[in-house]
């Protein structure tokens, strides 16, 4: 059998019903929004791995410098033979992890995005041809149905991406996680720090316009899947630090009044000049936060490793 499989767990007319649902309810709410998982088409995961290179992305540097450091760590900690991780793109960073688990058996990647999950397992069966690797296209927030492997397991959740839940997603989602685990298994979580505001708003607004083009990408997928017609340089990409919710926020304003129409939802949306569309949270954490969250899900933070400037944290936790 080949080292490589990849399942399809939703056919794709389950995608695009749900796409349909999401973008009836989030453009016909207020305000508008839409849900982020919905940027990773082909283009937007190329768009994503170009925004992890920028400068002004800290992010994905600071949790490298974690994962370089501590790999063998949480190897040791964790033993695992099974790694799961969700949203796991183009499995970069993961690589230092992987390659620190002499024992491992089954890697599965599990991402909205079939073009990253392809690109990612064939960069690593090169590397490691003996791994059995069996990638999910599945949305991490639904039931999840892994293919039968060896334990220990370990969930991997990298980039910060629970922070682009909504804070009762993210209890929903903890739980579910919760219930992947038997005794001995662990989760690995990473998560961006609360920090000074300019540093924010520069990672998400950057002199490149790349995280521009990242966030207006929702709306070419939108005109391609739905046939509607945005008008892309109508709409300027916006971030803002809400200091309230400790999350940062993209969102699309309108540069003028306009009707988009959507053929495929036969439906009229009308933006006033100025509206904003939001189009994703990015939810920063303290230690505080995530071990309460954690907790609240039946999990216990076992261990906590930041990067050299405390920018972001990664966190081992366990079934309580
Ligand atoms: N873990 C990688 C990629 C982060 S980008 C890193 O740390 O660099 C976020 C990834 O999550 C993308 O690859 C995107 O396609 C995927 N994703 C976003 N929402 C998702 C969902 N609901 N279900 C599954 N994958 C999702
Ligand atoms: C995937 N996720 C953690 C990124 C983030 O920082 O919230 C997505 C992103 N949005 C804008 N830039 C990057």
């Amino acid at each position: 059998m080949s080292p490589f499989q990849l399942t399809r767990t939703l056919p794709a007319d389950a995608t695009d019903a749900a796409l349909r649902a999401d973008v009836l309810s989030g453009l016909t709410g207020r305000p508008k929004t839409l849900p982020p998982k919905w940027f990773y088409d082909a283009r937007g995961s190329e768009l994503f791995e170009e925004i992890t290179r920028l400068p002004e992305y800290y992010p994905t540097r600071a949790e490298r410098e974690i994962l370089q450091e501590r790999a063998e760590e949480i190897a040791a900690a964790s033993g695992a033979r099974t790694v799961i991780e969700l949203g796991s793109g183009s499995s970069e960073k993961t690589r230092h992890l992987l390659d620190a688990l002499p024992e491992l058996h089954t890697y599965v990647p599990v991402d909205v995005s079939e073009s990253a999950l392809s690109g990612a397992a064939e960069a690593l069966l090169a590397e490691r041809p003996e791994l059995s690797v069996h990638a999910l296209v599945a949305d991490f927030t639904g039931g999840l149905a892994l293919p039968g492997s060896p334990g220990p397991r370990l969930v991997v959740f990298l980039g910060g991406t629970i922070g682009n839940l909504l804070p009762r997603e993210r209890t929903t989602f903890l739980r579910s996680v919760r219930s992947l685990l038997s005794p001995g298994d662990a989760l690995l979580l990473g998560t961006d720090l609360v920090k000074e505001e300019a540093t924010l708003v520069a990672a998400y607004d950057d002199a490149a316009h790349v995280t521009a083009a990242f966030n207006k990408n929702v709306l070419n997928v939108v005109n391609r899947e739905l046939g509607a017609d945005f008008p892309l340089d109508d709409f300027d990409h916006v971030a803002v630090w809400n200091r309230e919710e400790r999350w940062m926020e993209m969102r699309l304003r309108a540069r003028r009044a306009l009707n988009v129409k959507i053929r495929e939802l036969d439906l009229v949306v009308p933006f006033e000049s100025g509206e904003e569309l939001r189009t994703e949270v990015s939810a920063k954490f303290r230690q505080e936060d995530v071990r309460e969250e954690l907790a609240a899900a039946g999990l216990r933070l076992a261990q906590w490793w930041t990067d050299s400037a405390d920018r972001f944290a990664l966190s081992l936790a366990t079934a309580v």
